[in-house]
């Protein structure tokens, strides 16, 4: 299955089935997660979790124990790096028929970081449920998915930018396709984040800052969402763009941030 039809048929899966996650697919799920890699360059401590014999929970996930979690070093950019490599993750789960939430917020954080053997100076961002998904979603499901608008995004012309962000990009543009799967990708809380300026090869990846999204040490979760962005588009070159860290120095709204340029190879 190409990419661009698993971006566009994944979405956040709350209720599952109530059967366990079948050995075999646990397996290729831990072995392609230790196969990722990204462009930043930190590596991601991956595992799978059991709900019962760690004593595991979320309020908003019910028919499944199984979790699967990772670590990294904090260091400056691993929200990005986190965010690319778990998406990745994410869709490979789809291609697969297994079912998968992104979770920052609502769990049991202690307990999930305490299975993950946490140390100081690392960050376990997001964890996600593992399963095969229910035909009928809960009720809570349900209700979750109407409160963030889920099944909603953005408009093309609101998200992204021709060379300025004076300027909304036409549809027109040769990657459409890529920013339309940007436009697709989850967020936390729905926000959609990214900010796109195209130029030539270049695309300029910007965060559009909400209140409330950055923790005490600093950590920006927000930052997670632009890597899963990163990441959506870099599929749809087959991962053949190279990213680079430098400000292109354009002119931006106030609360709009530079995070990093894709470029074709
Ligand atoms: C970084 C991140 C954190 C999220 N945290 C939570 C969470 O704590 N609880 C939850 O139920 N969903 C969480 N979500 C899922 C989003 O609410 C969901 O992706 C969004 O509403 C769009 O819906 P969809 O994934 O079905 O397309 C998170 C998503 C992302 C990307």
């Amino acid at each position: 299955m190409n990419m661009f039809e698993l971006i566009r048929r994944r979405r956040s899966v709350r209720t599952f089935d109530g059967n366990p996650l079948r050995p075999e697919d646990a397996e290729k799920l831990l072995r392609f997660a230790e196969s990722i890699g990204t462009p930043y360059d930190i590596p991601i401590v991956w595992k799978l979790l059991d709900a019962r014999a760690d004593g595991l929970s979320s309020p908003v996930i019910v028919g499944t124990d199984t979790y699967i979690a990772g670590k990294l070093r904090r260091r400056p950019h691993a929200e990005e790096a986190f965010g690319y490599a778990f998406e990745k993750l994410v869709l490979y789960a789809e291609s697969l028929g297994i079912g998968t939430t992104w979770i920052a917020g609502t769990m049991d954080r202690a307990a999930f970081e305490k299975a993950m053997e946490l140390k100081a100076d690392e960050v376990m961002p997001c964890v996600s449920p593992l399963g095969y998904p229910a035909k009928k979603m809960s009720l809570r499901e349900t209700m979750m998915r109407k409160g963030v608008h889920a099944d909603s995004r953005a408009e093309f012309s609101e998200l992204f930018f021709d060379r300025s962000f004076a300027r909304p990009l036409s549809e027109n543009t040769p990657c459409r396709e890529a920013l339309e799967m940007v436009r697709r990708a989850p967020s936390a809380v729905n926000k959609q984040p990214w900010r796109v300026v195209v130029d030539d090869r270049q695309a300029y990846f910007y965060e559009k800052k909400s209140k409330g999204f950055v923790d005490a040490a600093g950590w920006d979760l927000q930052k997670v969402d632009l890597g899963i962005a990163l990441y959506h588009f870099a599929c749809a070159f087959d991962e053949n763009v190279h990213l680079s860290i430098s400000d292109p120095g354009l002119s931006a709204p106030d609360d709009v941030e530079y995070v990093a340029t894709l470029i074709a190879d």
